[in-house]
């Protein structure tokens, strides 16, 4: 047995309950699918596989809505933090709903009852002398009256010379810093030179409580590489203490004496978050009232799993569970599969260039879609390394994987049925060699997948699930019954059968993945509450048994679906481009006297067309009012000839004639420059008389 299975077995067979976490977003933007691949989605197939086997798991998440991020997005929008989480909360919330990440709890860290909980556990660690309590010197701005959060001061880089770097990293080179690093500090509040001002800081000795945190982590020899692989870089680099309070106005108020205007580091709040709803679940929620949420944070046969992306690991795997320790009556992780980052059409997802696909867009988009894109971002999940999500892979996935295969197989079943056996489960009358290899084919596959779920290899998990599809698929090539209908009606009843079978295992071990189109199928398969346990089996529908046929589960996605995607892909980068280009710098003045001498008027064009051999030129004809002349204009790229005819325009008449491509220019047609370069006329607002002048 390999040291992998040793610990897998040893995990599984202690485990009496699960609590099962999804990170705390912060409340300060919408979801897009870097945050369905990176967490919220292979933590639902998890607990979705969980709940099918019976299990006792709580999935629990919310949003978190504490730190610098939220203040940050409030003071850009111009309202109050308060307002600024509670319109993302609500949105955040009902677009997971609609999408079906099934959390039996989603609350929020604004409030009172978590305040309260950590300012609790925050106490404890404090009576128990766990903290350092430490004055240094912070950077302060005495405009704004306050200390400078890191995102809240920016200055020069001392690696690259950017000017625009962040108090806790550059993002031009990568670095990462500290505020005291960066040359030329200026606040972001007043843009003022901060202060140095001596502050009161409570510390969690990280670098003491090194060597348990060290012996935890190597306990769990199972964790993914990359987890393990940040966990170890940073252990190696030495733990240093980390203030667990901050001088900010916005979070939880540390709960001492004299603090005002000190709040818990959001990093120490969020986590216990998980704690708050967890009570609040058992105290507020129908289901499980009555019940106690202690043992799904206490019992030593609880597993806990917490779901995030890679740029939470250090605090889910040393920080959260520095936290726990030192508190004494939780349990640890026992693991922490954070995925990597998911990019989208070849570059970074980014909210501020707005390069994403946000979640609530797709489901206005996409209505009733929500299995598509589940299954494109799980079939491309950034499990081991960053991944890229294209629309035109979601497109094959759809058509060629789900219609094709899943959908295709499925209406197969039902339509024969429906035409040739009433609807009903067709009766076998012997299974013939295929037929038993086929169904103990199907037998085994149910606890492969369960394997790769259990192993969080979700993207090996689902593709084992299609391969019951393709299963199905392959066994109507080799069987025809739609043929041996028209000969042998006993043989086809049994082929049918058996069908039906794959089918029914199939709509079982589909759940965790595409839940909206499983739910259909358990009803038009009159399965009802079926559980993991089912699957694989070759009797789970009776003969004569009534099917109801669910119509098309999947319809193929058209080119043109996909190109408006990516056009508003093109449009956001376009518009992104233009927002951040820089302008031309103001020119020096200049005496109406010498504004006078150029004679710009008004003049309509007669003619065009284009120069030869040229891309960019138009010979114009133009009636200036005073005369007709030529003018030859680099405009090409942007007109076509034939539409510009009869177009007013602003000319500058006493431009020097010169020769252009052996023809006389008498002018120069005046452009108005977009960011991108590109040139528009700039043209009266009403026909205005040809040689009108402009002054
Ligand atoms: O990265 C984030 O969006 C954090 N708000 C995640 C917090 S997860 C947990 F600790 F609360
Ligand atoms: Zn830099």
């Amino acid at each position: 047995m390999s040291t992998f299975v040793f610990f897998f077995k040893i995990h599984m067979e202690q485990v009496s309950r699960y609590t099962v976490t999804a990170a705390l977003i912060y409340a300060n933007g919408p979801i897009h699918i870097g945050h369905l691949a990176g967490c919220y989605l292979p933590a639902d197939i998890y607990v979705r596989y969980l709940r099918a086997s019976g299990k006792d798991v709580i999935f629990v998440s919310g949003t978190d809505e504490h730190g610098v991020p939220i203040t940050i997005k409030a003071k850009k929008e111009g309202i109050q933090p308060q307002q600024v989480v509670d319109k993302y909360y609500t949105q955040i919330k009902s677009s997971f709903e609609e999408f079906g990440i099934s959390f039996d709890i989603y609350s929020r860290t604004s409030k009172p009852a978590h305040h309260k909980v950590s300012q609790d556990f925050f106490l404890k660690l404090h009576e128990k002398g766990d903290f350092v309590e430490e004055v240094t010197e912070q950077y302060f701005d005495e405009k704004a009256g306050q200390f400078l959060a890191d995102r809240y001061i920016m200055g020069t880089c001392p690696h690259c010379g950017n000017e625009n770097a962040y108090g806790d990293q550059c993002e031009k080179c990568g670095s990462t810093l500290s505020p005291m690093e960066l040359i030329q500090p200026r606040s972001t509040l007043s843009g003022e030179k901060p202060v140095l001002k001596k502050t009161k800081n409570w510390y969690l000795p990280l670098d003491r409580m090194q060597p348990s945190i060290e012996k935890f982590v190597t306990s769990h020899p199972e964790w993914k590489v990359n987890v393990a692989g940040q966990c170890q870089s940073w252990l190696k680099q030495g733990l240093q203490p980390r203030a667990m309070t901050r001088d900010l106005e916005w979070g939880v108020q540390v709960p001492l004496r004299d603090t005002e205007g000190k709040v818990l580091y959001v990093w120490f709040d969020a986590p216990i978050g998980y704690i708050t709803f967890t009570q609040e679940l058992f105290e507020q929620h129908e289901a499980f009232k009555g019940k106690s949420w202690e043992p799904y944070w206490k019992a030593s046969d609880t597993k806990l799993v917490h779901f995030i992306g890679k740029d939470n690991i250090v605090f889910h795997c040393i920080i959260f569970p520095a936290m726990l320790m030192a508190e004494g009556s939780y349990i640890l992780p026992d693991n922490v599969p954070a995925n990597e980052f998911m990019n989208l059409e070849g570059d970074k997802i980014s909210t501020s260039r707005n390069w994403a696909v946000w979640l609530h867009e797709y489901l206005q988009e996409f209505p009733g879609k929500q299995d598509m894109l589940r299954y494109a971002l799980c079939a491309n999940a950034p499990e081991t390394r960053d991944n890229d999500f294209t629309w035109k892979d979601f497109q094959a996935r759809n058509n060629n994987e789900l219609a094709a295969s899943f959908g295709n197989f499925m209406n197969r079943v039902f339509t024969l049925i429906d035409k040739n056996f009433d609807s009903k489960v067709p009766v076998v009358s012997s299974f013939t060699d295929l037929d038993k290899e086929v169904l103990q084919k199907l037998s085994n596959l149910p606890a492969r997948i369960a394997a790769s779920i259990e192993q969080y290899r979700f993207r090996e998990a689902q593709s084992l699930m299609i391969e019951v599809a393709k299963l199905g698929d392959k066994y109507f090539a080799d069987t025809e019954p739609w043929k041996v209908l028209k000969t042998d009606r006993d043989r086809a009843a049994t082929i049918l059968h058996v069908a039906a079978q794959i089918a029914a295992t199939l709509s079982i071990v589909a759940e965790p993945f595409i839940p909206f189109t499983a739910s259909k199928l358990h009803q038009a398969l009159g399965l009802q509450n079926p559980v993991w346990a089912w699957a694989g089996k070759s009797d789970l529908l009776t003969p004569g048994s009534l099917l109801k046929n669910p119509g098309i589960l999947f319809e193929k996605i058209e080119d043109a679906v996909i190109d408006a995607q990516v056009q508003k892909l093109m449009d956001a980068k376009k518009a992104n481009e233009l927002a951040s280009a820089t302008l031309e710098p103001a020119k020096d003045p200049v005496s109406y006297e010498d504004f006078v001498k150029m004679d710009i008027r008004v003049a309509t064009i007669q003619a065009a067309e284009k120069v030869a051999k040229t891309k960019k030129l138009l010979k114009l004809t133009l009636d200036t009012g005073i005369d007709q002349r030529t003018v030859v204009s680099g405009i090409a790229e942007y007109y076509e000839p034939e539409q510009i005819i009869g177009r007013q325009v602003c000319l500058l008449a006493n431009l020097a004639p010169r020769e252009i491509k052996g023809i006389m220019s008498q002018g120069m047609i005046l452009m108005a420059q977009e960011k991108d370069g590109s040139l528009r006329f700039i043209q009266p607002e009403t026909l205005v008389s040809p040689g009108g002048t402009i002054s």
